[in-house]
Parts: structure tokens; sequence; C-alpha cells
């Protein structure tokens, strides 16, 4: 796609955003930068991005004939999954019917939408290291996995879960139930199967950004953003930086790691591939193939961000993934439950030295929900990482009473 178009004319290049999240709102600035004409479709109303797009649109996405509607009906030239929760076999119909194309493809967006799919991929179809796993229906099925040789310490997730809920470590039998319980209740959809994987004691966990993008020649070339450090609290982000020192052997590996599974999954578009480190060792744990969370951190680190990226490969663009700066994330919980909560002490959040913030503008806040992050940019990750928090922890979201 060489020719752009005007927005709102007969000759747009239109994109959809399925899922409209403070990463989905992030990729359509980039998009509206290059005026491209952007659809923000989310499950509630006034999401972060659909507040920065062109049209807004509330569908439930995991309904196949919800979503098959609104893609016909607006035609778009791109198909873009922020989010796991698609019906993503009708994206694989839609795709193979070339009424639409789907970011990466409509495979990649199935196989990761739970964590079975892409387990299977990478450990027995890419033979590459992970934890040890084993996929269980039931409290009997868990106990006899990890009887059988997963064994103690453990983690039980969700097949289909994000951000860490229903995740919980079993450090030993009298937690089996517990965790079980936990998962039960924390899946997206309630069809009761978990993967139990052992625990592996990492030095270091990193996300390995990776881009997928159309060269010169016209042909697909794969590109490595600097390593993102991070720190994760009950399965959810809360800190991340960049660059994150690594042993030569160690990035070679997790490059290698990134570039069979991405050269799998195949498309253009950016990857958010996890990995843990020991040593010289690596292991896959799962990936995004989509701008990832940890990677918030490049709005103040690189050239293009991992949203400037993401935009630029999907549209057959030229991406440059260079590190400008070292850099570092703080999120900013919600803290309270409501609806249209206000923030206190922004001004001297920014008063931190070479900050900046990210307010998502979601119209209700959680205690856990992620409402904001803070940024910061340094000579050195560690000073960077001390000022992101300290900018973080000035913002204070606050319920608003009304009399
Ligand atoms: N087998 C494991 N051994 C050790 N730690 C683990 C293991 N699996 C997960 N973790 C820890 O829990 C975190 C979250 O796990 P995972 O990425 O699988 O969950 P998630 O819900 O998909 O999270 P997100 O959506 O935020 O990426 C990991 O980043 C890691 O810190
Ligand atoms: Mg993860």
């Amino acid at each position: 796609m060489t020719t752009f178009g005007t927005p709102l004319s007969p000759h747009a290049t239109k994109v959809m955003l399925l899922g409209s999240g403070e990463l989905g709102k992030e990729v359509l600035i980039a998009l509206q930068r290059l005026g491209v004409e952007t659809i923000a479709v989310d499950r509630y109303e006034n999401a972060p991005g659909q507040q920065v797009a062109h049209h807004r649109r509330t569908i439930t996405m995991s309904d196949p004939a919800q979503l098959k509607a609104l893609i016909e009906a607006e035609r778009p030239h791109l198909v873009v999954p922020e989010i796991e929760a698609i019906a993503t076999p009708m994206l694989e119909e839609l795709e193979a019917a070339g009424t639409v194309r789907v970011i990466p493809t409509a495979r990649a967006a199935r196989l990761t939408m739970d964590r079975e799919g892409i387990r299977v991929l990478a450990a027995e179809t890419l033979a590459l290291p992970t934890s040890p796993y084993q996929f269980c229906n039931s409290l009997d099925e868990l106990q006899a996995a990890i009887d059988a040789g997963i064994g103690y310490p453990c983690i039980v997730k969700p097949v289909m879960s994000s951000s860490g809920k229903g995740q919980s470590k079993i450090d030993g039998p009298g937690d089996v139930k517990t965790a079980w319980d936990y998962a039960m209740a924390g899946g997206r959809v309630s069809h009761g199967r978990v993967i139990v994987e052992g625990f592996i004691d990492f030095d270091y966990e990193i996300t390995q950004l990776t881009v997928r993008a159309v060269g010169a020649d016209g042909q697909i070339e794969t590109h490595f953003c600097d390593p993102i450090g991070h720190v994760q609290v009950s399965g959810d982000y809360v800190e991340s930086w960049q660059p994150h020192p690594m042993h030569p052997a160690a990035l070679e590996k997790s490059r290698q790691i990134a570039k069979a599974v991405t050269d799998n999954l195949g498309g253009q578009g950016l990857f958010g591939v996890e990995l843990f480190v020991k040593g010289q060792d690596v292991w896959f744990s799962e990936v995004s193939p989509r701008p990832h969370d940890t990677g918030l951190v490049t709005l103040c680190t690189q050239n293009q961000s991992e949203f400037e990226l993401h935009a630029r490969a999907i549209l057959g663009l030229p991406v440059d993934t260079s590190l400008r700066n070292p850099g570092a994330s703080a999120v900013i919980y919600g803290g309270v439950d409501a609806v249209g909560i206000v923030f206190d002490g922004v001004e001297e959040a920014l008063r931190v030295p070479d900050t900046d913030l990210r307010l998502f503008g979601k119209p209700e806040s959680f205690t856990k929900r992620r409402m904001g992050v803070a940024l910061a940019r340094a000579a050195d990750v560690h000073t960077a990482r001390d000022n992101a928090k300290l900018a973080a922890s000035k913002v204070k979201p606050r319920k608003v009473i009304t009399p």
C-alpha cells in the first residue's frame, strides 16, 4: 500500500483498531499523523482510542456476527487487533475471502488469543525452550500434572486471560485448590481450562520488541529494538525500562527465539516477545502480535515508539528501531473504584526532571486499573527508573464527591 488517501474522502486509507485502550490510542495517534482514516472499536463507549479516532464503534468483538457486520459495513483496508478477546475464526474467514487484511495475520491473532495455541506452537512445533507445562480441565487433572512432573513451585493461569488475571503461584500441596478456584474466577471465558507451568527462577525478564517491515527490495525484514526490562506484580506490569543490559549470548538467543516465533506468525507489524533469562539461558514465555504494555517506555526512549513502528510496518513503510536515550516507565493505577475521577498532582509530577505523562482518559477507574503512565528519560536507566516512579507517585487519582 504505497498511495495514501485523504481521510473522510472516497480515497481514504482506512484502518480499524479492534480494541481501543491505551495502546490502541497511541497506534491511532500515529496513524492519524500519517493521514489515515481511523475507526476505533471497543466494547464500551469512550474508550481511550475512541477519543482520538475519526469514527467510534462499540460492539462485542467476541461475537462473530457483530464483528462480521461491522467489518463488512466499514470496509477498512486493514484490521488491527489490539486485544486478545476477539472472534478470531471470523477474522480468518474474512481474510480468506479477501474482505480484509488482518494485522499481522488472522492466524497469528487466533494462535495468540489464548495461551494454548501459542505455547503449543513455540514449544512443540518450533521446539523453543519454555517452562515445562500442562493443560488441565479440572482440579484433579491439575494435581495429577503437578505430581507427574511439573512439581512445586508452579504457576497456574486460565488459558484465556491477560494482565495476570486469575494467575497465581503454588508453593506446595496446600495451595493447589486455592489456585484452581482463583483461576476459575479470573478467566475471561469460564470454560474451566488452565495451564500449569513450572516456575522459572529467572534472573530477569525482558520484552524483545520485534518488527516485521517491508524493506527497500519489497521483502519482509526483521528489526529488533533494544531489550526492555520490567517488573511484574501479580502478573501485571508496574515498571519498565530500556535498554536492559544483557550478556551478548543471552541477547543473541533472545533474538533467535523472537525471529523464529515472528517468522512463523508472519505478516507485517510489531510483536512483543516475552522472555525469561537466567545467566546465558533464555526461555520463551509468550508473544503479543501487537505493541506491548511494557513497551510504553519507548514513547520516551526510541526515535520511533513501538506505536509508530507498528503503524509504519503495517502500512508498508520503512522503520527505524534505534534507541535515542535510556528511559523508564511507571504505571499509575486508579487506586479507587469510581466513574469520572480527577487527578491531582499532575503539575508536581511533571516538575520531576525529564519526565512526561500519559493519562489514558478511561471513563471508569478501578483500584487496580491502569489509568496512566509516567515516563522518564535520563543518561542511565537507574536515574530514569527513580524519576519515573517519583513522577508516578505524585499523581493522585481521586473520586469526586458530588453533593
Ligand atoms: N513459568 C513462570 N515462571 C516464573 N514466572 C512466571 C512464569 N509465568 C509467568 N511468570 C511471571 O508472571 C508474569 C505474567 O505472566 P504472563 O505473561 O504469562 O501473564 P499475562 O497475564 O499474559 O500477563 P500480560 O498480559 O501482562 O503479559 C510474567 O511476566 C512473569 O513475571
Ligand atoms: Mg505476559
